[in-house]
């Protein structure tokens, strides 16, 4: 087997995995959510790319070519220290100036390159961790590629506790929602589209919607990552042609396998199976 590996924090990635099977059931895929360390959000950067290259060098160890970021937190903090140090060291290319013969994707790229479709205003909203915001990755990603929008970054620590503590649909969470989406619009009432940015947030969509005026679009990263993945894949054929393609899907946590079981259900709409790891 040689999957795509799709890794987050905790449960979050699941709503990136469940686009990208969608568009693209013919692969194997697995998924890695270091559970029993979220969240990554107030973590230092330090901390989140020691955690994000242990966890993608179990997934290269298990046979991935290919892994997706399917956290913000996780891209914003290591994405680029991993594609720029470590990949070339640990997987070199056999040609002298090609890139290395496995790969780490992030989720923020995709999401920036989609944005300077949507947005009229040119003012963006960014609901992010702490983590995500204080790295200011979003800023320095729109810069490049849409230098006239103009960005703003507001933190909620609190929304990935609510989802990973399976509190997304309960009335505490409504408070928290409408506060920090309330701050956001004050900051900037010229925005016209907020991006989700953390995966766990799709989970809380409806509550984000509810507190939002109509006029403002609201942005779940999942399609717009599955469609540059496929892009990615039609312009790699290096990476395509090692992927195998048996359909399947394999769960490994962190943590008690029978505590993600019912929540991954949750965020994938169907039943799965899970292993317990340990990263070290
Ligand atoms: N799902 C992750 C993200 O997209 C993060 C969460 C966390 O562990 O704080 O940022």
């Amino acid at each position: 087997m040689s999957p795509i590996g799709v890794f987050d924090s905790g449960y979050g990635g699941l709503t990136v995995l469940r686009e990208i099977r969608r568009l693209m059931p013919q692969y194997d895929y697995l998924y890695l959510g270091d559970n029993a360390r979220a969240p990554y959000g107030p973590r230092s950067f330090e901390r989140v790319y020691e955690f994000t290259l242990q966890a993608v060098r179990h997934l290269f160890d298990m046979g991935c070519p290919l892994i997706v970021l399917a956290c913000n937190t996780a891209s914003a903090k290591a994405l680029r220290s991993i594609q720029q140090r470590d990949l070339p060291l640990l997987f070199p290319s056999p040609v002298a100036s090609s890139l290395p013969t496995r790969r780490v994707l992030g989720v923020i790229r995709p999401t920036v390159e989609a944005v300077g479709e949507l947005t009229h205003t040119r003012h963006v909203g960014i609901v992010a961790t702490q983590g995500t915001v204080a790295s200011r990755t979003y800023e320095l990603e729109m810069a490049k590629l849409h230098p006239d929008i103009v960005v703003t970054g507001q933190a909620c620590p609190m929304w990935v506790p609510l989802v990973e503590n399976g509190e997304a649909d309960s009335p505490g969470a409504d408070y928290f929602v409408r506060r920090d989406i309330q701050r956001l619009l004050a900051r900037d009432p010229q925005i016209d589209t907020i991006i989700l940015g953390c995966t766990h947030f799709p989970l809380l969509y409806n509550k984000v919607r509810a507190c939002t005026p109509s006029s403002v679009q609201l942005i779940s990263q999942g399609a717009y990552v599955a469609r540059s993945l496929s892009d990615y894949l039609c312009r790699h054929s290096d990476i395509e042609g090692c992927l195998s393609r048996s359909g399947t899907a394999r769960f490994l946590t962190t943590e008690q396998p029978g505590n993600f079981a019912p929540s991954a259900a949750l965020f994938l709409g169907h039943a799965v199976e899970a292993e317990q790891i340990s990263l070290t």
